[in-house]
């Protein structure tokens, strides 16, 4: 291994071979059939997005009314197992083709977590937990669809998603990791975080994801079922929105405090902030996102956006919480 200690894995890019050829995906130190970190960095990534962009498509399902456009499962319907006649069968066989490409990209993160050279324990079980998790997901979208879309199965798969991102948040910060043994490899030294530090990143992070769940609930009490006819939750849509709204308002109170807070150590500061302010950023637009939709009547366009930016927001403060751990 060049230039690096023991255990260190460098995460150069595809480099030339020793003839001068270039060796696509592998690095020196990397024997030939293996892959290189950078390469299971790139799949992990990939898997991350898709997992992403599933959540989109799947509330573009709801938003659009085709949450039983395909009435049946795995086929579309009793007599067809592709349909594509009408608009919403159409949008929902998308989303349905779409697990495909979701299922093959986390089957090529556990692939490459074996080939990848060092194999590391951490990364073959997180990988492995993204195909469990997709295929729960698939089980569960079965559910969404036999029982007619009942608020509670949307709101458990909406939530597995999001455990699955954050895995693959989690598979990203391990592959992108420059060291094997969990030592920084780079010499770097870090002072550890202050205790109140993680308790405030605990707390933020909690808050957070508080505030998801509570916006399923609001969803599953407003007008976007996915179907006309689904039943919905039996809460005060007022109330429920009033109460998802304060705690995001908590959140971004806690998280300006803890700005603060780790202002006042230069160490904290410079690893911490920049990860800190993106997440400031994207909540307080998501805030702003929430309340326009409000008061514009739940538009489907904006609880689009809405969806989208709540997945932003829960990778920016899982980051920023990982990063605070160390
Ligand atoms: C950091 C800030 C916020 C986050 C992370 C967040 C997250 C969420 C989530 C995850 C959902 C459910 C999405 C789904 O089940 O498909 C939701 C729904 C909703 N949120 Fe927020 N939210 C935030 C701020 C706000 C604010 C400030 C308001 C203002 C009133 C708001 C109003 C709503 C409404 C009305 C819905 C229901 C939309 C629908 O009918 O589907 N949100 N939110």
């Amino acid at each position: 291994m060049s230039g690096n200690f023991r255990g260190y894995v460098s995460l150069k890019p595809p480099i030339v071979g020793s003839e001068g050829r270039l060796v696509s995906g592998y690095s020196a130190d990397v024997p030939p059939r293996q892959l290189s970190q950078q390469s299971f960095l790139a799949i992990s990534r990939i898997s991350l997005v898709f997992l992403y962009a599933i959540i989109i498509t799947g509330s573009l399902v709801r938003l659009t009314g085709s949450g039983l456009g395909c009435a049946d499962w795995p086929q579309c319907s009793t007599t067809k197992f592709v349909d594509v006649s009408t608009g919403h069968a159409a949008i929902e066989q998308i989303n349905r083709l779409f697990t495909g490409i979701v299922s093959a990209a986390v089957i090529a993160a556990v692939l490459g977590s074996i080939f990848v050279s060092p194999r590391r324990k951490s990364l073959i079980w997180l990988s492995s937990a993204l195909v469990a998790g997709v295929l729960a997901q698939v089980i569960l979208g079965a559910i969404v669809v036999f029982t007619g879309l009942n608020p509670w199965s949307n709101m458990a798969h909406f939530l597995v998603s999001l455990a699955l991102v954050s895995t693959a948040v989690f598979l990203v910060e391990q592959a992108g990791a420059t060291n094997v043994d969990g030592v920084l490899a780079v010499g770097e030294k870090i002072e550890p975080t202050r205790q109140i530090t993680r308790r405030f990143a605990d707390l933020i992070l909690g808050l957070c994801g508080l505030a998801i769940v509570l916006g399923t609930f609001v969803t599953g009490a407003g007008p976007h079922a996915g179907d006309e006819n689904a039943i919905r939750l039996n809460f005060d849509l007022r109330s429920i929105t009033r109460i998802h709204s304060a705690t995001v308002l908590i959140c971004i109170t806690a998280t300006l405090i803890f700005l603060f807070q780790i202002g006042r150590n230069a160490s904290e500061w410079s690893r911490l902030r920049a990860k800190l302010e993106i997440f400031l950023f994207v909540a307080v637009a998501q805030g702003g996102v929430g309340y326009l939709q409000y008061f514009a009547g739940v538009p489907a366009q904006l609880v689009a956006v809405h969806v989208a930016f709540a997945v932003a927001v829960w990778i920016s403060v899982l980051r920023l919480w990982i990063a605070a751990r160390k």
